[in-house]
């Protein structure tokens, strides 16, 4: 069995951070998004893998690499424009040839990764099997109709009206039906190949496709409230290991901190991550925090946010909670007069001030 991860889009509903980055490369716990989605598949035992990569191709591959981190291949698949779901396995025929092969949406986070999940495909080997939760908004997602005995009967993508409240988790399997499927279908109303209507074509024509329940979270990482809730769950999954230097902090429950950082004078409750050669200095860290690489807490508080690498945060004694610091901003508060705001914001950037 094959693996292929979808990596292109455009993440306009994580803009500002995706105007200079992939969506996929946002860090949670200090790890990109789309490493969830690699080890996931390696882990299942998966060697060979495609990544399709649109616009950020390029900082993908870089911050990916051949695989080789991973005892897995890894083969980059250009789509040239963001057409669908369906429209990226198309491309990625020549790669997938006639296995079966596990697609993964690469902003998707699994918990329990997908080892059951793949078992149960090798057992049955239906021409599809879907991975479904239950979601209290299904009409954001594509939507399962499911029999008493777990058969697909119909998908619709984002419905009005939704018939059920399983929602289609971003990680399915197919046998080599699904090219015949997407042969067939034509372009939805916005220009996409669905990987909905593909399932659907095979259900129309008698295939087998069955569904799969999720275990433990599922997070995908569309907007930034997603990033900040995902960051909460795998740090609740973490363990502690130092390897900073602490002096005169105080530590409670789980942290890890990176080689060559320092924590001076501060409170750091867990749990919380911190990388390397990253200074926090008289400062609180809350629990649920990421801090990055390169990173400068000074005279701050933190808690439960994403702070990216070479983030500096200067004299902020007002608590930044639920929020994401991207790589290299600075927020410093001086004492001056005038009291003034002053503020170099990039497009879509968005600051929430209480009084
Ligand atoms: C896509 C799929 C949808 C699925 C969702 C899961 O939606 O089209 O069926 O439920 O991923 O993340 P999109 O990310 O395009 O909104």
């Amino acid at each position: 069995m094959k693996g292929l991860i979808l990596s292109g889009g455009f993440g306009t509903r994580l803009r500002p951070l995706t105007f200079t980055g992939a969506k996929q490369l946002i860090p949670v716990a200090n790890k990109p998004i789309i490493f969830y989605g690699i080890e996931a598949l390696a882990g299942a035992g998966i060697k060979e893998l495609g990544i399709v990569v649109g616009n950020t191709a390029e900082e993908v591959r870089q911050a990916v690499g051949d695989g080789s981190r991973w005892n897995i291949s890894i083969q980059y698949l250009r789509q040239e424009a963001p057409l669908g779901l369906a429209h990226a396995i198309k491309i990625s025929k020549g790669f997938l040839g006639n296995d079966s092969f596990v697609m993964y949406l690469g902003d998707n986070i699994l918990r329990d990764g997908i080892n059951d999940f793949v078992k149960n495909f090798d057992a049955h080997h239906p021409q599809s099997l879907i991975l479904l939760t239950e979601v209290t908004n299904p009409q954001e997602f594509g939507v399962a109709v499911v029999d008493a005995c777990g058969m697909v009967r119909k998908l619709i993508e984002k419905p009005k009206e939704p018939p059920s409240n399983l929602a289609l988790v971003g990680v399915y399997i197919f046998d080599q039906h699904i090219h015949t499927a997407i042969d067939n279908i034509k372009p939805s109303w916005r220009n996409e190949l669905e990987i909905t209507d593909a399932i659907q074509w095979l259900l129309d024509n008698n295939y087998k496709v069955e569904s799969h329940m999720v275990k433990g979270w599922w997070k995908d990482t569309g907007k930034p409230d997603d990033i900040i809730e995902a960051n909460l769950l795998v740090l609740e999954g973490i363990s502690s290991a130092q390897n900073g230097h602490v002096e005169d902090s105080t530590l409670n429950g789980r942290v890890r901190t990176g080689n060559g950082s320092a924590i001076i004078k501060s409170v750091v409750r867990g749990p919380v991550v911190i990388g390397e050669n990253t200074r926090i200095v008289h400062s609180y860290i809350g629990p649920f925090s990421s801090i990055g690489d390169n990173a400068v807490i000074e005279n701050s508080e933190i808690e439960c946010s994403v702070i990216m690498e070479g983030a500096t945060l200067r004299n902020v004694e007002k608590r930044i909670d639920r929020s994401i610091i991207g790589k290299n901003a600075v927020i410093n508060v001086i004492d001056q007069s005038p009291r003034t705001h002053k503020f170099i914001l990039g497009d879509q950037s968005y600051i929430e001030i209480a009084k």
